[in-house]
Order: structure tokens, then C-alpha cells, then sequence
């Protein structure tokens, strides 16, 4: 008896070596994956306002907080943004290429709002127009004043196979973490062309009367990618800014004012909600703090935008919502519920590849399941398999002040292909029609290793599962 124990002791012993030595190994149940990476246990805290990245730039009303994003709906234009301080100055944009450096203006306007106690600086905004595809522009902010210069490049002409690389970031914040996470992002091999960003940007109103000095923080903190590459941006609950107690009762003030976007493009009404295209991608953003019942101004967008997709021309068909449709951590349990009640059946229809998400902090990714099968008297109510379904991506990993969502509803549900509790970024390369190479990285590993992957393939020109677990 006595060697029976500790022959089982031995092989308690032995196991727990091999996982020790194998963090990454994930436990496989129900088809999905577990992780088994530990994550060192640690409080998550804002980056204090005298840390480097929030340092100001020199000089008399220098510009700060730049960032582009696109400024039509296919990338001929870019708007460019920033804040001065000490007066208004002007909105003036000049910018050039290689192959034409004769320098050309843009003007632009500028825009201040009061939110409690706090008043903005003056936040500029300035669309460059008639832009090449895919050229490199050189652009130059804080004319007449203190003048500082950046690049971006343009993406390519929409086309079915033309490949394109965006990065993933979601709930980034402004802690340590967050500073981890762009930093991997930004030295990451296969960094992308642009990052969809999906949602909660700045975290401000986890401070007393949602204290702005923070949204500008965040603004400067970024900037070493956002004014090099465009950012596509959804807004999240932390956008909101709704404070009836302190008479703020606008939702969206902040992120308004800060963040534009080309909703109109798109025909969208609200900058919550609209798309865009950029290379062989049309990219459709959702907002979940939006109204999207039955009549609402999302759902006859949405319901009108659908069937413009022309899949010959943008093959890849991807999907930015903040508040996800399938999550199986234990936060934010089913938020997304009414929305996907709504929306679930055309993203079935029109065969949605991805859905990315944010919301709650961790990393997820799905099978392809739907759930539609239900009417108010079959009582179908639960997820199955559906290869014109769309993989679901909870990226909110970003790194927040409020910390990992570590509490996994167990067991693991049979949707949920691979889930892990750590911060972290992800990229998608397009390769062509068919093909996409999908990974996700955790802060925690050198800056090449892929903790998640997959291979997508294209829904419309390449429907075979592409499932990682079962087939
Ligand atoms: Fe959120």
C-alpha cells in the first residue's frame, strides 16, 4: 500500500512538474482549451500622470495627443487630429510624399467642451483629401507655433487579394499593463497596417467626476502609434461619460469631441456605428451603449449596410462590437445577449468571418456557432456549430486599471475553442481570398510567441471549417 502511495504521489508530483514546465500547455475540455499559462498575480494601476508617456511635447503651444484615423470610407483620405494648449492656433495640416514633396494644406477646425470642472484643450481636426493608395505621407501639425512632424501610409486600393495586416487592441487604458501591451504590439514582427480598436479607450471615468486630465493622458500615451498608423475606433461603456450627478448628462462628450471618424461615408447617421473598407476587408462598427432594437437608427443602418457588401471586391467581412456576443468568463455574464438577439441571424446570412470584441479582460476566441434556432415556442436555445457563422474574438485584454477577468464559467462551454486570462494584443494578416493567419499574443512572452492562432479561411470564396479543436 505504502509504494502504491507513493507511487501516486510520484506521478501527482511528476505531473505537476510537466506543468510547471509547460505553462503553456493548455488543458484540453470539451473540445475547447483551458489555458494553463500562470499569470503573476498583481494589481493593475494607472501609469502616475509624471510617467514618461504622458510627458508633454516642448514648446509654445506644441501639438499633443495626435492621432489619424481614415477620412472617407476606402483610405483617400485621413483625418488628422491633435490638441494645443495654449491657444487655438491654426488647423492647418501640411503634408507631402517622396513622389511629391511639394508641401499641400489642409485646413481643418477646432473644438473645446467643458465636461464638471475640466475644459479641453483645443482639439483639432483636419481631413487630408485625394490621397494615393498605399503611399507614404509625410504631415506636419502646429503650424505657426511650435510644429511637429509624423508619417502614415495610406492603405491600398480595395481589392479581393490584396493582403493587409491589422493589429487588435481592446480596453487599453493607461496602467503598466496597457504600456506592456503597446509596446508588444509595436515590436511585434507582424505588426499591423492599422489597429481596430474595440472600445474603451481612456478609462477617465474611473476618476472622481470622470476627471478628463486622464483622456488627455491617454491621448499623449498612444500617440507613438496613433499618429503613425490609423486606428479604427468603437466606443465602449467607458466612452459613455454619463454623470447625471454632476449634471454631465451628453453621452459620449469626451470621445465626441476627440475622436472623429467618417461615419457619414457610410451613410451612418451617429459616429457609433459605420464602416469602412480598407484592402480586401470591409470592416462593419457596432456600438453597443448605441440603441439597436427594431426601427433604431443602427438597425436600419446595419440592415441597409449588409447587403452592400460585395464579397467579389471585399472578401473578408469583419465585425467591431464592444460588448460580446459569447464570452464564458464570469463578467459582463450575457451583456451582449440582446444584441445578438437582434443581430445574430443576418451576420449568419451574410457570412461574417469575424466578430471582434472587447469588454471583458481576457483573451477568447469561439468556434463558428450560432444560435438562431430559437422561437418563442421550440425552445432551441442553445449554440451549435455553423460554418456561416462567424469566429468571436474577445480581445478586451488590453490592460486596464480594473484588472484581468480571471473567473472562467466552468465547465468550459463547447463553443469556446481557447480562453485565457492574461493581457495581451492580436494580429490578423490577410493573406488573400481565402486565407487569413489569425494570433494572439500575451504580454507575458517574448514578443514573437503566438499563444492562440488559427488559420481563417474566407467564408464566401473558402467555407471549409476551419475549426483548431474539433472538425
Ligand atoms: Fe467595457
Amino acid at each position: 500500500m505504502e509504494g502504491a502511495k507513493s507511487c501516486s504521489c510520484f506521478a501527482t508530483i511528476s505531473v505537476a512538474l510537466v506543468l510547471l514546465l509547460l505553462p503553456n500547455v493548455a488543458v484540453v475540455c470539451h473540445g475547447g482549451k483551458t489555458s494553463t499559462f500562470i499569470r503573476k498575480v498583481e494589481k493593475t494601476e494607472d501609469m502616475p500622470l509624471h510617467s514618461d508617456v504622458f510627458v508633454s511635447p516642448s514648446g509654445y503651444n506644441a501639438p499633443q495627443q495626435v492621432h489619424i484615423t481614415l477620412g472617407d470610407q476606402v483610405g483617400r483620405a485621413m483625418i488628422v487630429s491633435w490638441v494645443t494648449l495654449d491657444e487655438p492656433g491654426k488647423s492647418l495640416v501640411h503634408y507631402w510624399s517622396d513622389d511629391c514633396p511639394h508641401k499641400r494644406v489642409a485646413k481643418g477646425n477646432h473644438f473645446t467642451y467643458r465636461y464638471f470642472n475640466y475644459s479641453s484643450g483645443f482639439i483639432h481636426h483636419c481631413t487630408l483629401r485625394d490621397l494615393e493608395f498605399n503611399t507614404k505621407y509625410y504631415y506636419e501639425v502646429g503650424i505657426g507655433h511650435t510644429t511637429r512632424q509624423f508619417w502614415f501610409v495610406t492603405p491600398p486600393e480595395v481589392h479581393p487579394d490584396t493582403p493587409y495586416t491589422f493589429g487588435l487592441i481592446g480596453d487599453l487604458g493607461q496602467t503598466f499593463d496597457s504600456n506592456k501591451t503597446l509596446a508588444h504590439y509595436e515590436s511585434n514582427p507582424h505588426k499591423g497596417q492599422a489597429v481596430l480598436y474595440v472600445g474603451d479607450l481612456s478609462y477617465a471615468d474611473n476618476y472622481p467626476n470622470h476627471d478628463n486630465v486622464r483622456w488627455d493622458t491617454w491621448g499623449r500615451f498612444v500617440e507613438r502609434s496613433t499618429a503613425y498608423q490609423p486606428w479604427i475606433w468603437t466606443t465602449g461603456n467607458h466612452e459613455l461619460d454619463y454623470a447625471p450627478e454632476i449634471d454631465e448628462t451628453e453621452p459620449f462628450k469626451p470621445f465626441r469631441h476627440r475622436y472623429h471618424v467618417p461615419y457619414q461615408a457610410s451613410g451612418s447617421t451617429e459616429p457609433f456605428w459605420y464602416s469602412i473598407k480598407i484592402a480586401s476587408a470591409h470592416i462593419i462598427v457596432l456600438a453597443s451603449y448605441s440603441a439597436y432594437g427594431k426601427y433604431t437608427p443602427q438597425y436600419e443602418w446595419l440592415e441597409a449596410e449588409l447587403p452592400k457588401v460585395d464579397r467579389t471586391k471585399t472578401p473578408w467581412l469583419i465585425v467591431l462590437v464592444h460588448s460580446p456576443w459569447y464570452n464564458s468568463y464570469s463578467y459582463h455574464y450575457m451583456e451582449g445577449e440582446t444584441m445578438r438577439v437582434m443581430f445574430e441571424p443576418w451576420f449568419v446570412k451574410y457570412k461574417v468571418d469575424v466578430v471582434f470584441a472587447g469588454h471583458v479582460h481576457a483573451y477568447e476566441r469561439s468556434e463558428r456557432i450560432s444560435n438562431i434556432g430559437y422561437n418563442i415556442t421550440n425552445g432551441r436555445c442553445g449554440p451549435s456549430k455553423d460554418q456561416s457563422a462567424p469566429v468571436y474574438i474577445n480581445i478586451g485584454d488590453g490592460g486596464n486599471i480594473e484588472g484581468l477577468a480571471r473567473n472562467m464559467t466552468n465547465p468550459q462551454p463547447e463553443y469556446s475553442a481557447y480562453r485565457e486570462a492574461s493581457f495581451g494584443h492580436a494580429i490578423l494578416e490577410i493573406k488573400n481570398r481565402t486565407h487569413a493567419h489569425y494570433s494572439w499574443h500575451r504580454n507575458e512572452d517574448e514578443y514573437a510567441v503566438t499563444a492562440d492562432s488559427m488559420w481563417f479561411f474566407n467564408r464566401h470564396w473558402h467555407p471549409v471549417d476551419d475549426s483548431t479543436t474539433t472538425k
